[in-house]
Formats: structure tokens, sequence, C-alpha cells
């Protein structure tokens, strides 16, 4: 086995938060190794532009990764050999300044909601033989940065459910791993590097001193998804240019 345009042929390949950045990327290099990916987001207009770009491959839903309706719609897929977990954001601050409402977003969608889209994907893996989910961590579950201390929880949690998944599902031949990306540019974090200061403090600390690209991020899932990882349980590749190295 090896990186052929038939890496995922007949294999049914999810990725929850598809529309823009990040999973995207993921989903687009799905379809070029020929998954059938399900992409979703809840922008309609992303979906659509993926869905012209390669017709045979994706099927998007338009829908809210957070809902009971997707979860409901996940769980009763036929079949599902790959789930990446893609869906996830930031709120920026000091401890100081953070809301509850900040402090609800983030757990809900970063943690909560990622254990609940895994919850579901079970039952569908569980009639495939073999399945593999790729949870998007970020360089941030292994380390500290200022003004991130309630997104560096949220990702800690990643890794950490990430192992104890890992472990439960494994008698399952349900593999578990992250990809944990350092600063890429995407919708999320295009507004941060406007700030010099912030741009030069992020450059200071990626020892490769560039920021990753989306397709960096891709590969590495593309990756774990496959059967070429299929040895790999339970741990993360840092896709960090040496951030964590440090
Ligand atoms: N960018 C970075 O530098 C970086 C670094 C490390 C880790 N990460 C992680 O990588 C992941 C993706 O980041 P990104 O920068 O690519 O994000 P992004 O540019 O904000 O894109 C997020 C995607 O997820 C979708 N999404 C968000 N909430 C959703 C919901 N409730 N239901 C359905 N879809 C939803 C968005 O579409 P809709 O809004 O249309 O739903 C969008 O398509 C996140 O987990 C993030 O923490 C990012």
């Amino acid at each position: 086995m090896s990186f052929n345009k038939g890496l995922f042929t007949n294999k049914t390949i999810l990725v929850a938060g598809a529309g823009k950045g990040i999973g995207l990327a993921c989903a687009t290099m799905a379809a070029q190794y020929d998954a059938n990916v399900i992409a979703v987001a809840r922008t309609q207009a992303d979906l659509d532009k993926l869905i012209v770009l390669y017709p045979d491959n994706i099927t998007g839903w338009a829908m809210d990764v957070t809902s009971e309706s997707f979860f409901q719609k996940l769980k009763a897929l036929p079949v599902l050999h790959g789930l990446v977990n893609n869906a996830g954001i930031n709120r920026v601050g000091q401890m100081l300044g953070q809301t509850d409402e900040n402090i609800d977003a983030v757990i809900d969608l970063n943690i909560r909601t990622l254990y609940k889209i895994s919850q579901a994907a079970i039952t569908p893996m569980l009639n495939s033989g073999g399945a593999s989910i790729v949870n998007m961590s970020s360089q941030m579950g292994f380390v500290g940065s200022p003004n991130r201390t309630l997104y560096c929880m949220s990702k800690h949690a990643v890794e950490g459910v990430t192992k104890a998944m890992a472990v439960e599902l494994a008698e399952h031949n349900i593999r578990v791993n992250t990809v944990a990306p350092t600063f890429v540019l995407t919708p999320m974090t295009e507004p941060m590097f406007k700030d010099e200061a912030f741009h030069k403090f992020v450059f200071d600390m990626i020892p490769l001193s560039r920021l990753a690209k989306v397709d960096d991020i891709a590969n590495s899932c593309t990756f774990l998804l496959s059967e070429l990882a299929s040895m790999i349980t339970g741990t993360s590749i840092k896709v960090d240019g040496g951030w964590t190295a440090r």
C-alpha cells in the first residue's frame, strides 16, 4: 500500500467543519484520494464550491455539528471508515477577562461536541471492520501560551480524550489520533496576524520560521486516516515547525 489515487476507494470519510480552512483541505485531499467524503459545515455556499470540484466524491451536509439532528444522522450511516473531528473555535483573551459565554462556547464545540460526534460515529464504524478517527488538536494541546489558556485547556482535553478513546476503541479496530498544528493561515487566524507584535512572537516561536499551510495539516490527516497508519493509535502528529520542541 502506498499513497496512490485509490488510497480511499470505497471508504467513507466524514469531515466535521469542512467548509473552510484546515477542514476544507482535509476533505479535498480525501476526495482526491477517492474517498466518499461527507463534508459538514453550516454554510451551504462553501459546501457547494467543494461539490462542484468533486461531484463524484463529495456529499455536503449543511448542518450544525453541535446539533442532535447531526448526531442522529451520523449514527444512522451504514458504514464509516474515517472521521475528522475538525470543527473548533478559539476565544483569545486573558483569563481575567474571559466571560462565561466564551468558556462555554469553547468547551461546547472543542470538547463536548468532539466527544458526541465520536460517540455517534462508533455505530457505523462498527459495521466497517475498522476505522480511524483524527481529532484536530493544536500545539496548544501540549504547551501554554499568552491569552490562550481557555483554548489550551480545550486542546489538552482533546489530547487526553484521544488517548482514552484509543484504548477503549482498540478492540473494535478503531484507531484514534490527533494532528496538532502550529499556526496556519485560515479565516480563524488571519485577523490575528494583522497585529505585528503577534506576528513577530509567532515567527520567533517556530524554529522553521514559517506558518503551516493547510495542506501540511491535511497530509498528516490523510496518513492517519489511511491503512498506512494501521499500527498507530493514541498518539499525535505535531505539525508545528518545532514550536513544542523548544
Ligand atoms: N488555524 C490554525 O492556525 C489552527 C492551529 C491549530 C489548530 N487549529 C484547529 O483546526 C481546526 C480548524 O481550524 P480552522 O482555522 O481551519 O477553522 P476555520 O477557518 O474557522 O474553519 C472552521 C470550519 O468549521 C466549520 N464549523 C465551525 N463550527 C461549526 C459548527 N458548529 N457546525 C458545523 N461546522 C462548523 C466552519 O464552517 P461554518 O461556519 O460554515 O459552519 C468552517 O468551515 C480547529 O479545531 C482549530 O482549533 C487551527
